[in-house]
């Protein structure tokens, strides 16, 4: 696989840029890994300085119109085992009984209490209607990745999930969100369990992406 900072002109630097080397942000992101709740240990803590510098990344992202519309209802301890409830209890609702799968049902009630804290992330609309939703959306994607860097940046594991339920009316009702919000899905956090590699990641080639004009 090619090593991005390999290919990258690490000497280039303007004047006006940050002190930041481009190298180590190109290897940060390189190594973002999605860890599985499952690989999580739910009981070691998070101290509140690391969830401070995560929220702070997220909160640095870019939203058109400076309209940040990102909103994170962050569930720890026994609230997680609330939110696994209202997980499977919107499962219930949006699944017609020919679809309905016991074992998802299952999964949907154990897996927030695999990771350390869940966190619902939601767009929540402004009052710029001139901004379109779909860029609302955008943001909050940056804002997630912001906060995704961070994590795997301290050996955090993070996992976005997005199963069915989690964009329905059954679920929105459960999060209070308004008319015009949107939940985006789920982050499991937490810190790998003892002895877990950090996982291995895999992309076709960058290029093959790319359309030069
Ligand atoms: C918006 C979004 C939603 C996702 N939802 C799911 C999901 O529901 N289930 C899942 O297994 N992975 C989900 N993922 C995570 C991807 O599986 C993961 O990012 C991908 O496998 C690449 O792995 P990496 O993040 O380690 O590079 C989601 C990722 C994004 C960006």
């Amino acid at each position: 696989m090619v090593n991005v900072v390999e290919v990258l002109d690490v000497e280039w630097r303007g004047d006006y840029v940050c002190s930041m080397n481009i190298s180590e942000t190109a290897a940060l992101i390189a190594h973002r890994r999605s860890v599985k709740p499952i690989d999580m240990d739910a009981d070691r803590e998070i101290t509140d300085g690391v969830w401070q510098t995560l929220i702070e990344c997220a909160n640095w992202a870019p939203s058109h119109g400076h309209t940040e519309p990102w909103k994170f209802i962050i569930y720890r301890g026994s609230s997680r085992q609330q939110l696994a409830g209202a997980l499977q209890d919107a499962y219930k609702a949006d699944t017609s009984p020919t679809e309905f799968k016991p074992e998802k049902h299952e999964k949907m009630g154990k897996n927030p209490l695999y990771a350390h804290a869940v966190i619902a992330v939601v767009m929540k609309r402004g009052d710029k209607p001139k901004v379109p939703v779909l860029e609302e959306i955008e943001a909050v994607a940056c804002a997630v990745q912001n906060m995704h860097l961070a994590a795997s940046a301290a050996g955090l594991g993070l996992f976005w999930s997005s199963p069915a339920v989690t964009y329905g009316e059954k679920f929105a009702e459960y999060l209070d969100l308004g008319e015009e919000d949107k939940c985006l899905g789920l982050l499991y956090v937490g810190w790998p369990k003892e002895g877990k590699e950090w996982p291995k990641g895999v992309r076709r080639p960058a290029m093959d992406k790319v359309v030069w004009k």
